[in-house]
């Protein structure tokens, strides 16, 4: 079998810098080297003070402080980190286009092309190739044309293994991981670097749970898996709308149906509308792959569930505005949260961000506060959509730090983030500072419905009447 010592990862961001510590953590015979163009983010992994680690995660400072400057390193220096790992993993983003064929739908390859030319241009031995990254089905042979046809005579094995971890638990993700998955050849040198690649989680996850297949199986079940999860999400979703015209409660009606083994009771979780890097993203991609295939109904039945979400989080929006009796220009709203869920500062595709659009188009002024995103984070949030001058969204939407005292003449407050810290706040001192009525728009289900009730909000909970 192949001896790997050497190690590098391509892009440090949320999947490789977590990853790559807890692979450095586990393996500490092997040296892992984690680069990244981004002289910032690299600077930021190398800090003293490890509680400016660029990504939140709970556990991983512990996780670096035990393995940084042993065997795990960051760095700016790609090429020599090319040249001398033996397997080299890209976890670079990809986002979806913004531009041109597939424009809004495809992803963006253009910096796994950049890497796999970067890995053609330095390499003067054979070399594994992981691709980490969320990728459209076929990726993978992509990066092996572009590594056969420029490279220096050497031989590629390109793996696909999908990350499956989730932002807020990523740590305990990779330590306790459901199964992992190793997508290669059928070759006789594709099952050595398989059996390589296993070798190294063999170290703390047992085997039965590491599943090799072809290359194409893996990148389609890492699309699958996320479009199931989300599909759950929008259907429960959609359910909570019909709640709220009814009698019914969308959390006893998840409870109900979760009961039953077949369905199970996760991720039933009725909220604002998903976000994060990847669930629009992969779906968007297995809709966009569909219908290049001519399989229109399989692309449409897809992307329904985006469809769900989006409806999700207009109708939040829109009922804020109804509720305040139809106008909400120049009425303060408290937003209490940013990220796109509890536990990470990752604000991709947050509810929040359309929410605040669609509230800022009517001329509301917002107020935000979340415990760990920061104020740079949320313009440049809102700045992408280009819906309106940058001044404009600074002129209509604050950042804050203190949730409390800002309270004082609001008219209402809307949950985006299921922080546990809003859970704990004095809700009866914010009632007493805020404008009456006082309005709490509740897109988490976080707080008791009867106690807000008590103490004398107008309090609406998603997916209850
Ligand atoms: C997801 C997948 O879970 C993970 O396996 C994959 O590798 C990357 O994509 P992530 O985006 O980090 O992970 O978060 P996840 O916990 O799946 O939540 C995604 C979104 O769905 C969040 O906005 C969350 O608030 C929302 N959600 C989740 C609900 O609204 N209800 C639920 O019941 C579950
Ligand atoms: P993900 O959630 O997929 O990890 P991130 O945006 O958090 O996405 O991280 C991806 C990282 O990849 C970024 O820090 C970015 O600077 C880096 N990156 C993108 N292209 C390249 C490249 N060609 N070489 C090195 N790093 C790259």
């Amino acid at each position: 079998m192949k001896k790997i010592t050497e190690i590098c990862c391509i892009g440090a961001g949320y999947v490789g810098g977590p990853t790559m510590s807890v692979i450095a953590h586990k393996c500490p015979e092997i040296n892992v080297t984690v680069v990244d163009i981004n002289q910032e983010r690299i600077d930021q992994w190398n800090q003293a003070n490890l509680d400016d680690l660029p990504i939140y995660e709970p556990g991983l400072k512990e996780i670096v402080a035990q393995s940084r400057g042993k065997n795990l390193f960051f760095s700016t220096e790609i090429d020599k980190a090319i040249d001398k790992a033996q397997m080299i993993f890209i976890s670079v983003n990809t986002p979806t286009k913004t531009y041109g064929k597939g424009k809004g739908q495809a992803a963006d390859l253009k910096y796994i092309e950049l890497c796999a030319r970067n890995i053609a241009r330095v390499a003067k031995d054979d070399k594994i190739v992981v691709e980490k990254s969320t990728l459209p089905v076929r990726t993978a042979q992509a990066i092996k044309n572009i590594l056969q046809n420029t490279g220096n005579e050497v031989n590629f094995e390109i793996l696909s293994n999908p990350e499956f971890l989730a932002e807020g638990t990523a740590i305990n993700d990779l330590l306790n991981a459901d199964r992992v998955l190793i997508g290669g050849d059928e070759t006789s040198s594709g099952q050595i670097a398989k059996d390589a690649l296993s070798a190294i989680y063999e170290h703390w996850l047992p085997k039965d749970r590491i599943l090799q297949t072809n290359v194409w199986s893996s990148e389609l079940s890492k699309l699958v898996a996320n479009a199931f999860l989300a599909q759950r999400v929008s259907s429960i979703n959609s359910v909570s709308a019909l709640c709220e015209t009814t009698d019914a409660n969308v959390q006893e009606v998840a409870r109900a149906i979760g009961f039953d083994s077949r369905i199970g009771p996760k991720f039933l979780q009725s909220s604002v509308g998903f976000g994060g890097s990847c669930f629009q993203k992969d779906i968007l991609n297995l809709v966009y792959i569909a219908r290049s295939y001519g399989l229109n109904e399989v692309a449409d039945y897809w992307n329904q569930v985006i469809l769900i979400n989006d409806y999700q989080k207009r109708r939040f929006a829109d009922n804020i505005v109804t509720t305040l009796y139809n106008t909400v220009s120049g009425k303060k709203i408290l937003f209490y949260g940013w990220a796109f869920k509890k536990d990470t500062n990752d604000t991709r595709e947050s509810a929040a961000i359309y929410v605040a659009d669609a509230l800022l188009e009517e001329k509301a002024e917002i107020f935000v506060y979340d415990p760990k995103v920061s104020e740079k984070q949320i313009y440049s949030d809102l700045d992408y959509l280009n819906t309106r001058e940058p001044s404009e969204n600074r002129r209509l939407l604050k950042v804050i730090k203190d949730p409390i005292e800002a309270s004082k003449d609001a008219h209402a407050i809307a949950i985006l983030t299921e922080w546990d810290e809003f859970k704990d706040y004095d809700w009866e001192k914010i009632f007493d500072a805020m404008l009456k009525p006082a309005f709490v728009f509740d897109g988490r289900r976080l707080l008791d419905s009867k106690k807000m009730k008590e103490i004398g909000f107008k309090y609406y909970k998603i997916g209850q009447s």
